[in-house]
């Protein structure tokens, strides 16, 4: 009896030290190293007949080509020229450190593609920095609300908010880390031509020059232009301020630095209330289709190196660092190797529209794939706008 009980407790034991392995693999991944830029030498010889490789390579182009080939195409295309040898070499290094990335990545996430992308030139360390700029969310502004559960059962198959003009066409945030802008503008676009049957773009700048709404407990933690912010921070700016200014009238230039122009006599849109979604997949669909494009914080890692199809990594992080737009969703995305369709998220991204699709990136849905879940808003506009 007794050595049964011990023999019992010892797998009890093992069992919870697997499932404790597991729990924290699940949370703690990170995906993502510096890439090792000094020891390249060695993905030379092995480029030629990747695959990855291949698929960007133009139809006709001579594949066995090695690395220093693919980087020309690479400067040609997103035109980049570099003031010294020096930087040149040091660029080139880091092209051919994102290749393998790329190539990590592709192997990690086979249903979507991933290669060479205006980023390809860039360290991860300087692309979060650059091109990223969520931060990390510890209380919500005083304002927030959580949004109420919504009934579930009548939700259509694929929906898509760009085909009932509600999207504005994609933007780009340029070297500034205002991500959070362009995701909470965006939302507030949407709801606004829901209250409004009217498609206003507004300006992300006077977010980028006006909002620094702080967290309420912790000091320094507040929005801060091309430094970074928070898209519920920016509703609680926007409803505090009284509403958001035409983009034609508050353009943007991606810089910080610059005192805020905001004229409330021109205000476009405001904020009737915001409210935080719970970690639900079918409640966020439900808030979507109800309110409107909905503003979601993502892991970015594979967006660096992402081209096109539905990503959904084996492993991704959940440490959210992009804020974006989510604006749909499909139930049938062609998955070749899964030899099964897979359901995704629509998201618009702030990137251009010569990044991923046309500007937009999906991502396939159903467990938090990236954090997509974890944190998600929704805005509602005021009826009638002040002008
Ligand atoms: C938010 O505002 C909208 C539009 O005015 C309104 O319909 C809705 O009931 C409000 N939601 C909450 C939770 O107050």
């Amino acid at each position: 009896m007794g050595r049964l009980f011990s023999f019992l407790s010892l797998l009890l034991l093992l069992l919870l030290s697997v499932s404790a392995v597991f729990a924290s693999s699940e949370f703690e991944i990170i995906v993502e190293v510096e890439p090792s830029i000094v020891s390249s030498d060695e993905v030379e010889s092995t480029y030629s007949d990747d695959p990855l490789i291949r698929q960007v390579v133009p139809d006709g182009e001579d594949h066995t080509l090695g690395a220093e080939h693919h980087f020309t195409l690479f400067k040609t295309k997103y035109g980049r020229t570099y003031a010294t040898q020096e930087e040149h070499d040091y660029r080139f290094k880091v092209f051919k450190a994102n290749l393998r990335r790329a190539k990590r990545h592709q192997k990690l996430d086979p249903i979507a593609v991933h290669g060479v992308t205006q980023f390809s030139d860039l360290t991860p360390s300087e692309f979060r920095r650059n091109y990223l700029g969520m931060r990390k969310r510890l209380r919500l502004p005083v304002d927030a609300q959580e949004a109420p559960i919504l009934p579930t059962n009548d939700l259509p198959a694929d929906f898509d908010w760009r085909e009932k003009g509600a999207v504005t066409p994609v933007k780009n945030q340029g070297s500034c880390g205002s991500c959070w802008s362009f995701s909470a503008v965006g939302a507030l676009e949407g709801a606004n031509y829901l209250a409004t049957g009217e498609l206003v773009s507004l300006s992300e700048q006077q977010l980028v020059d006006c909002d620094h709404e702080c967290d309420p407990e912790e000091y320094g933690a507040c929005d801060a232009g091309c430094n970074g912010g928070l898209m519920t921070s920016a509703f609680e700016y926007t409803l505090k301020a009284g509403g958001l200014m035409r983009e034609e009238d508050y353009p943007y230039t991606g810089k910080d630095r610059k005192s805020c122009k905001f004229d409330q006599s021109k205000i476009a849109a405001s904020v009737a209330n915001f409210s935080v979604i719970s970690l639900d997949e079918d409640q966020i669909a439900a808030n979507l289709v109800k309110n409107g494009p909905l503003a979601v914080g993502i892991n970015a890692v594979f967006m660096q190196t992402y081209m096109h199809g539905v990503s959904c990594p084996y492993i991704c992080s959940k440490r959210l660092d992009h804020g974006v737009l989510l604006v749909g969703y499909g139930s049938a995305g062609y998955a070749p190797i899964r030899l099964k369709n897979k359901p995704y998220w629509i998201i618009k991204n702030s990137w251009g529209e010569n990044w991923g699709e046309n500007g937009y990136y999906k991502l396939c849905r159903g467990h938090n794939v990236c954090g997509v879940d974890s944190m998600v808003s929704t805005v509602s506009a005021m009826q009638t706008a002040a002008l």
